[in-house]
């Protein structure tokens, strides 16, 4: 039985569109129809291809849900060489790779490309007539894995390419990669399967690429993004690098945005720089910056040697991952008794800095990893987050017993206990404990309490050691003799420690609250109970329900304010302090304040206040202060070099405040 034409027609018809709403989904990330309305337009192509299956093509939508599985990946022979690049591990060696560059082709300048080195695994995409054909991983560069049908699966590749100048032939290159996000449903489901997680993801988006069964792999949440052409037969070609890019953006295919055409080494390590500071809230990985020469005829001029082009280089970042020993596992106390088991390290140069220790967060935690001295790790640093062992190497040097929490604080002696169904242990030693009473009074003096400038770490423990200070009204008691009789103390420094003392008693309610180190009241909890109470006698009398009416509070947080209030030793600690002077204004109390209900996100850096105050400010007057943008945002504000929230803010349409005009929305 043969397909009747207007069956055929519809089948088209069904599958362009099919193509055009995944290109607005998920290469411009800004759908034009539903869900539901994408899956009817899936099903009715997918009853037709049931009924006619002589309709099936490989390129139909419909395939992307993965074929059946292969025995083996067959070979690819690459038609144009997957190169690979040069490294530069500092500014002096990417202004070597633009001395080389303007002395090869003796010009003044050279116009780059600057784009971010994505972490994942290189892929060709072969299109013909502007249909993929072919997919295949790098492999050494001469020949590749055919991974055409797991490719397919891949939703922001295109199975059509479409826009004028189409090439009869285009090999194009990119990275296939999966976003952070996606790592950690990913890794969510495998724990939740008894599986075991993927170390990063890197090694998640190779793994997914090259599994035999596709129907896995469309499981995966694999993305691309393209970086060049290789092969390429017919069309009219752009004269730069960057026009190629604009090309691959205009037949359909996903570019990254950010990449820009930069002017001379200037321009490089300026963007260098900006990607550095973007790397932290990008969603996904990235391991350095690649600039390429932009006019292809230089390019030409440049060539090639050995595996690498001379006209690309790759700015790296410092690794953020390392391999060192652990030499011991301590277990550390804190301000609110959490117990916190503590790896120490062989220094190891990590993330840009030296780093001795690692956090291993409770005692599941290093269960889970099977962390023990002697054994050799993998420590991970990125950004300003605290370091962190990914994983035991196996079968490395001598190791010793299983860690165990101990039952007793190693600081104190009291019982350690671990509540059912959490994962912390606490030692119930409370303001006993000096560990504890020792972080109170850091977190007490800390800068956004009553930001007491000078009364560091080193010199709390010592007054808490020599039994100076027993408690934070103590601090208000000392005198220039005791200070300046402790060690790296003298006379001039004790008395600029006693004028910081004497500034930080005039200080504000919610300061005040926050710095008395209730548990379960951050700042922003603590300015609502400001707002919502006005004076501290009214707040300590307050009950659950009373509590429970302040936004943010919930039953939580409330019993933790009752339990707090309702201890004697709290209560007179605070008596003390007041007798001492610190001291506060009342706070007028609004009755509905002027920027609830608004949503505020914050970035790049402000020039009059940093961000946390300003976010402090805002939460002040009502307003939630958010860390991703969204449709529900209200204002984005818009510091010196913004992030890639700024670009989302606008591709939103949502309003971008700077800072003048935020401070003018906060009255002043
Ligand atoms: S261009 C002509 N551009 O880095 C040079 N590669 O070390 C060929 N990579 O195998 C590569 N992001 O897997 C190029 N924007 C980018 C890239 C990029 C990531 C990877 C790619 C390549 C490896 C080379």
């Amino acid at each position: 039985m043969s397909t009747p034409i207007a069956v055929q027609k519809r089948a088209e018809e069904l599958r362009s569109q099919l193509e055009f709403h995944n290109y607005r989904y998920y290469i411009l990330d800004d759908p034009e129809i539903s869900d539901a309305g994408y899956d009817r337009l899936l099903r009715e192509l997918q009853d037709l291809e049931a009924q006619y299956p002589e309709l099936v093509s490989s390129d139909s939508p419909t395939q992307r849900v993965g074929a059946t599985p292969l025995p083996s990946f067959g070979e690819v022979r690459h038609a144009v060489r997957m190169l690979s690049l040069e490294n530069a591990f500092s500014d002096e060696e990417l202004r070597e790779f633009d001395r080389r560059v303007r002395d090869r082709l003796g010009t003044e300048q050279v116009d780059y490309a600057g784009e971010p080195k994505l972490d994942g695994l290189a892929v060709s995409l072969f299109y013909r007539g502007g249909t993929l054909v072919q997919a295949a991983t790098r492999g050494d560069g001469v020949t590749g894995e055919d991974v055409t049908l797991n490719v397919r699966t891949i939703k922001s590749v295109p199975l059509r390419l479409s826009g004028g100048d189409l090439p009869d032939e285009l090999e194009v290159r990119g990275e296939v990669y999966i976003s952070h996000d996606g790592f950690r449903s990913l890794n969510e489901k495998a724990l939740a399967a008894g599986e075991k997680p993927f170390v990063n993801p890197r090694n998640a988006a190779a793994g997914s690429l090259r599994q035999l069964n596709p129907r896995i792999t469309a499981q995966r949440p694999l993305d691309i993004y393209c970086y060049g052409v290789g092969k390429r037969v017919g069309g009219k070609t752009a004269t730069t690098h960057s026009g190629i890019l604009d090309q691959l953006r205009d037949w359909r295919l996903r570019v990254y945005p950010g990449i820009r055409r930069l002017e001379g080494i200037q321009g490089c390590l300026d963007y260098f720089s900006e990607m550095a500071g973007k790397r932290d809230s990008l969603p996904f990985d990235i391991d350095g910056v690649v600039f390429k020469v932009d006019r292809l005829d230089q390019q030409a001029a440049l060539g090639t040697i050995a595996r690498a082009p001379r006209w690309a280089i790759a700015r790296k970042f410092p690794a953020e991952e390392e391999q060192t020993r652990v030499t011991d596992i301590d277990v550390q106390v804190g301000r609110t008794g959490a117990l916190t088991p503590v790896a120490r390290l062989e220094p190891v140069f990590v993330g840009g800095v030296t780093v001795t220790n690692a956090t291993l967060h409770n005692e599941d935690e290093v269960h889970r990893k099977d962390v023990r001295p002697g054994d050799t790790v993998i420590v991970r640093r990125a950004g300003d987050v605290i370091p962190e062992i990914v994983r035991v190497i196996p079968g490395k040097g001598v190791r010793a017993e299983p860690f165990r929490m101990p039952e007793s604080c190693p600081v104190c002696g009291s019982a350690v206990v671990r509540a059912e169904g959490q994962a912390v242990s606490r030692c119930t030693g409370g303001l006993y404990c000096q560990a504890q009473r020792k972080e109170a009074i850091k977190h007490f003096a800390a800068r956004r309490a009553m930001d007491i400038e000078g009364l560091g770490s080193s010199l709390v423990d010592q007054l808490v050691d020599r039994e100076l200070v027993h408690d934070v009204a103590d601090l208000y008691a000392l005198t220039v003799e005791q200070l300046a009789d402790l060690e790296r103390m003298a006379e001039k420094s004790a008395e600029n420690l006693i004028a910081a003392l004497g500034k930080s008693k005039s200080t504000t309610l919610a300061r005040f609250l926050y710095a008395l180190g209730i548990r379960e009241v951050g700042e922003a909890t603590a300015q609502s109970l400001s707002q919502s109470f006005g004076t501290l006698d009214k707040l300590m009398s307050a009950d659950r329900a009373l509590l429970e009416a302040v936004p943010d509070v919930g039953p939580v947080v409330a019993s933790s304010i009752v339990a707090f209030f309702a201890e004697p030793h709290n209560r007179e600690v605070i008596a003390k302090l007041r007798e001492r002077e610190v001291h506060w204004p009342d706070v007028e109390v609004a009755k509905e304040l002027p920027l609830a209900g608004k949503t505020f996100v914050l970035t790049g850096t402000l020039e009059t206040m940093k961000r946390d105050e300003l976010k402090a400010r805002l939460q002040g007057l009502g307003a939630r202060v958010s860390g991703s943008v969204s449709i529900k945002t209200d204002y984005v504000v818009a510091g010196e070099k913004p992030g890639s929230k700024y670009d989302r803010a606008k591709e939103l349409g949502i309003e971008i405040l700077d800072e003048k005009a935020c401070l003018a929305l906060l009255g002043e």
